[in-house]
């Protein structure tokens, strides 16, 4: 049976999009984004460069408040927490894998990953380190806790990051552009890597991708967005996408010029 895409009104989900619009002073990059998560789904959010991507994913992670609109996590919003308490309260509830990993080069492997969770928790040093040993297991880097970044693969360096990203059991996992930069194999192996999390432990992800094989393997729903509109242009499973009228929609998943706007 067809499913519709999740909105306010299907239970509880994880995020949801109000009405959002961002933007940089008085450009506006977005406007009127509406979406919903659900629980246990993998949302790719898709779209040519430029078209806002980045933006919305400061926007879900609390680094750009909206100009308008609402963000909620678990039906509580969380737009409005921008004093640095709410959050910190926030950023416990959610995980973020960077485009770059993000690791600090001067840390082990290991010290990255325990960072937030020596920032977030009362964990004691034990307990950190089972809970980092657990973590680098998930991401098939065990062993390698004792490695600095440089000493890695830039495979390797994105399962690191997702293991910090996923250090706090977070609500929902962000990954920007989870396989740019990999080889074919290596990014087919982090797909992998994103369902098994996703399968075994139920994680809610928002995956930000423009690599096609990628979207068609790991997305249960994707939103395509579009920078001459600022919003928008299809939401649905990548399959139903590929067979859409839309000649921007077309373009993108046939890997056509993008007709003229
Ligand atoms: N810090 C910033 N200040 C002002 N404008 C910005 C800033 N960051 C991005 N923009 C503008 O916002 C628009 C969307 O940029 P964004 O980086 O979100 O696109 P994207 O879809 O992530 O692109 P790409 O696929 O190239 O990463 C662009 O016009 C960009 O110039
Ligand atoms: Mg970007």
């Amino acid at each position: 049976m067809k499913k519709d895409f999740p909105d306010s009104s299907s239970g509880t989900p994880v995020l949801c999009l109000e009405k959002l619009t961002i933007g940089y002073g008085d450009n506006v990059v977005l406007k009127d984004v509406d979406f919903c998560v659900n629980p246990g789904d993998i949302v790719t959010v898709l779209g040519g460069s430029g078209c806002g991507k980045s933006t919305l994913l400061k926007a879900m992670i609390g680094l750009l408040p909206p100009t308008k609109g609402r963000i909620f996590l678990r039906g509580e919003e969380i737009s409005g927490n921008v004093s640095g308490r709410a959050l910190a309260e926030t950023r416990k509830r959610i995980g973020v894998l960077f485009q770059s990993a993000a690791l600090i080069g001067s840390l082990t492997i290991a010290e990255n990953v325990a960072l937030p969770i020596i920032e977030f928790s009362k964990a004691p040093p034990k307990m950190v380190h089972d809970i980092v040993r657990l973590k680098l297991e998930m991401v098939k880097l065990g062993g390698f806790g004792d490695y600095f970044p440089s000493d890695l693969s830039g495979g390797m360096k994105k399962r690191a990051g997702l293991a910090r990203a996923m250090a706090l059991d977070p609500e929902i996992l962000f990954c920007d552009e989870p396989s740019s930069g990999l080889d074919p194999v290596t990014s087919a192996e982090m797909d992998q890597l994103l369902l098994e999390l996703n399968e075994s432990l139920g994680i809610t992800m928002v995956v930000i991708t423009h690599d096609l094989p990628s979207i068609m393997t790991i997305s249960d729903w994707s939103i395509m967005l579009d920078r001459s509109v600022r919003g928008i242009i299809a939401k649905g499973p990548p399959d139903e996408l590929q067979k859409s009228p839309d000649p921007r929609v077309h373009a993108f998943f046939h890997r056509q010029p993008t007709p003229e706007d």
